[in-house]
């Protein structure tokens, strides 16, 4: 009897050291657990005399029922503690402003080449992708401009080493053309448009190093120069605006003849002469001209039965047209005050 007094008492002191869950539940296992005081209380009955085994019991009882009052309250308790706890460090003030979610944005350059793509796949065109290491043959020899051609000058410029040293940064998109000739094993019809990087050693503010063209080829039976003009005319009208003004004037490619040189009226001034136009009222824009006979010769075409119309065009020239950029530099600079001016969304909600 005097035991389950002694524990009793032990019981009601251990309770109140108790302030975590964990130290309640190790309680419950030295009093409950197999070989818990309580659990030993209840073996030690049996010897127990006979008359005080009913009062023995009622004691016992009555310690266990303590217990397990106790734990109840104090789990609740210590539970609800817990549970404020989290509460308050997971506390939102709505009243804060919200994050501004950022979006990423279309770069300029890559907007006006699918504004292009768009234009030319409306007109039937396929886009042709040509690599930007070719060649010595595929960008200058198979374009009709021979080792040691004084066209090459401007153009002669990043070569591989060794080994390689006939290959090179592409300096001009029309190395594409020889490629999708070559590679259309039928000879057939052809109506490509090939947008990509070039380089070249110029760097000042409307030249980079590295810079975007677009070349668009059209091989067919009875294809003319009334073709070239009138495709020409269309795509910078639909780019530029109805009103543009395109002038067509005699050049010289040595992969085209005859070649010309597509001038738009300066949009600036409409033309009346201004700083952009160098107060000619026109703005040189494109290459252009009938496929020569050779380059075709080269790349397998029949020329006396197909003919073509070639032309090649700077993307960064128009985006810097359309977007009114002064320094071409802005566009390869990776500035982010440059770039966010683009972040906008357009009115269907889909960023472009
Ligand atoms: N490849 C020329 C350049 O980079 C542009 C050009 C001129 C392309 C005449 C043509 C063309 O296809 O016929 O300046």
């Amino acid at each position: 009897m005097d035991n389950i007094k002694i524990i009793k008492e032990q019981l009601l002191k251990d309770l109140q050291t108790i302030d975590t869950i964990k130290k309640l539940n190790d309680l419950k296992i030295e009093y409950l657990g197999k070989k818990g005081k309580i659990t030993t209380l209840n073996s030690t009955i049996k010897s127990i005399d006979d008359d005080k085994k009913k009062e023995f019991g009622i004691k016992l009882n009555d310690l266990k029922q303590t217990f397990n009052t106790k734990y109840k309250e104090m789990y609740e308790k210590l539970n609800q503690e817990l549970i404020n706890q989290k509460l308050e460090s997971e506390r939102i003030d709505i009243t804060l402003p919200a994050t501004k979610i950022k979006y990423g944005s279309k770069h300029p350059i890559s907007r006006v080449i699918e504004e292009f793509e768009d234009l030319f796949l409306s007109m039937g065109y396929t886009i042709y992708d040509g690599p930007e290491l070719e060649s010595d043959e595929n960008c200058f020899q198979k374009l009709n401009i021979a080792k040691g051609h004084p066209a090459r000058d401007a153009q002669d410029t990043f070569y591989l080493e060794n080994e390689y040293e006939n290959y090179l940064l592409r300096s001009q998109t029309s190395a594409a053309q020889v490629r999708a000739m070559e590679e259309n094993k039928e000879k057939g019809p052809l109506k490509i448009v090939c947008p990509g990087k070039v380089y070249r050693k110029d760097e000042d503010a409307t030249h980079s190093h590295q810079f975007m063209q677009i070349e668009g080829l059209v091989i067919d039976e009875n294809v003319s120069m009334a073709d070239l003009k009138g495709t020409l005319e269309l795509f910078l009208k639909k780019f530029l605006g109805e009103k543009t003004t395109v002038r067509f004037r005699p050049s010289y490619f040595p992969f085209t003849e005859p070649s010309v040189e597509v001038d738009i009226s300066c949009f600036k001034c409409g033309g009346k002469g201004c700083n952009l136009c160098k107060q000619t009222g026109f703005i040189e824009v494109l290459g252009a001209g009938m496929v020569h006979p050779h380059v075709l010769q080269m790349c397998g075409y029949d020329p006396n039965k197909y003919q073509g119309f070639a032309f090649g065009t700077g993307i960064d020239r128009f985006t810097m047209f359309k977007y009114s950029i002064n320094d071409i530099r802005t566009i390869y600079g990776n500035d982010i005050r440059f770039l966010e001016q683009f972040d906008r969304r357009d009115d269907n909600n889909e960023i472009k």
